[in-house]
């Protein structure tokens, strides 16, 4: 007898514990419309309220996975990697380390989705360089991986389907931080693209899914484990989202700090999350023998320029103009600039990394709504990062601004964002973990 979605609700919204025929009904009914979006949507609500089991949380995971056509990329020779992060604001490690990895010998097929909430999106900063294509069919998608080594692209619409329901319905009904619905999200768009080696970048703090590191860590345990009871080899980093990764918010803004790390001419936090991730990447594939070799491997394609000539090649590939790596001006620039000054002397407390990204976003840098057309040139620049010391009047940062920017919107969200202290603040870690 077929399982009705209400024999599925009523037992979960008395909190017990659905079998697998009864997830993949569920599943099912997200990827071929049998269940209406309310019947999703209360059972979404019945989970985040009650959970689910390590063995319920596998079989929605696994289920999601196979709703749609899993990617056979058995055909590329080599070791093939993916890399995926919960989300963060000025978080650009993608960019900065998939062309590094390629420049190692690694191949990198990478599937990325657009900004959710504050967080940024890979997609939409690829846009920002002038003629770049990321809507791509697998099998030009695998050519480009062949032939330059690496790759970033939308998700097809084959990959994971189900996971596309449930995700816009989460992201309206307040259903997106719950502990078995991001894990069977991300991991079951991983398993389904098909690489060998995954790294997950699992962000703790005020700017992540999971704020707390004790939800971040259970995050990361569950991804590696049940991504490892696949067969392939997942690694999970947790690091800091106290503070935004990198010194630039927004989409060009975020190429062109990426840019400049691959070039040598940047360093900082931005791109030691993003050596240490390609790091463990290229020890898991084997390339390197352990994370330090690896990551003197990937700091040598920056010296040598290989990184930013691999970055170039994959652009131009995807139909963008390479120029961009070494000339950034002709990247989409923003009209006006406004410093958003220190109220008082002392040292750089916090900085509430959501209402940062929510501040890019009033700027034109994310959407409101599904269809909103993306300001690309716009963003913030950060001046300084938790810690450093501040005068009363000094800039902290810069807002870019364009047209449709709602200015004093930004400028109130940064101002509660910043607080400053009279005493000393000591930066937070940035690694806080490895879970393999
Ligand atoms: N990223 C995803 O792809 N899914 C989630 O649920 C959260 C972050
Ligand atoms: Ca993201």
């Amino acid at each position: 007898m077929a399982i009705k979605p209400s024999d599925v609700l009523r037992k979960k919204r008395f909190g017990g514990e659905l079998n697998e025929a009864e997830i993949r009904a569920f599943v099912k009914g997200a990827t071929d419309g049998s269940w209406a979006d309310y019947q999703l949507s209360a059972l979404l609500m019945a989970i985040a309220i009650h959970g689910m089991t390590d063995r319920e949380t596998l079989s929605l995971t696994l289920a999601m996975a196979k709703s749609g056509d899993a990617l056979d990329l058995s055909d590329i020779p080599g070791v093939k990697a993916d890399k995926h992060s919960t989300g963060g604001v000025g978080d650009t490690t993608s960019l900065i380390l998939v062309p590094l990895a390629a420049a190692c010998g690694l191949r990198v097929a990478k599937m990325s989705g657009r900004g959710l909430g504050f967080t940024g999106g890979t997609l939409d900063k690829l846009e920002s360089i002038p003629g770049m294509r990321i809507d791509i069919g697998v099998e030009e998608f695998k050519g480009i991986v062949r032939k330059v080594g690496c790759a970033i692209v939308g998700q097809t619409a084959s990959l994971a389907p189900a996971d596309k329901v449930l995700y816009a319905l989460r992201d309206v009904t307040e259903t997106v931080d719950c502990m078995p619905l991001v894990v069977s999200s991300i991991l079951s768009k991983k398993l389904a693209a098909g690489a060998d080696v995954v790294v997950l970048d699992v962000k703790t703090g005020s700017g992540a899914i999971m704020d707390a590191f004790g939800k971040s860590q259970k995050l990361a345990r569950d991804m590696v484990r049940i991504g490892n009871l696949s067969g392939r080899r997942f690694s999970a980093l947790i690091t800091d989202m106290d503070q935004p990764l990198g010194m630039h918010i927004g989409n060009a803004l975020e190429v062109e700090e990426a840019i400049d790390v691959l070039a040598g001419r940047t360093a900082g936090q931005l791109k030691e999350v993003a050596l240490e991730l390609g790091a463990h990447m290229l020890r898991n594939a084997g390339i390197a023998q352990d994370v330090g070799s690896a990551k003197e491997m990937l700091s040598e394609r920056i010296a040598s320029g290989e990184g930013l000539e691999k970055f170039a090649e994959m652009i131009e590939a995807q139909g963008g103009d390479p120029r961009v790596c070494f000339d950034t001006a002709l990247l989409p620039k923003a009209k006006r600039r406004i410093d958003v000054p220190a109220a008082r002397d002392g040292y750089v407390a916090a900085t509430r990394t959501s209402d940062i990204g929510n501040a890019a976003k009033l700027l034109g840098a994310g959407r409101e709504r599904k269809e909103d057309a993306l300001d690309l040139s716009v963003g913030i620049v950060m001046k300084k990062r938790i810690g450093d010391p501040v005068r009363r009047g000094e800039p902290v940062m810069a807002l870019h601004a364009g047209e449709r920017s709602d200015v004093v919107g930004a400028m109130t969200l940064v101002n509660r964002a910043i607080s400053i202290s009279e005493q000393p603040v000591k930066a937070p870690a940035l690694i806080h973990a490895v879970v393999e």
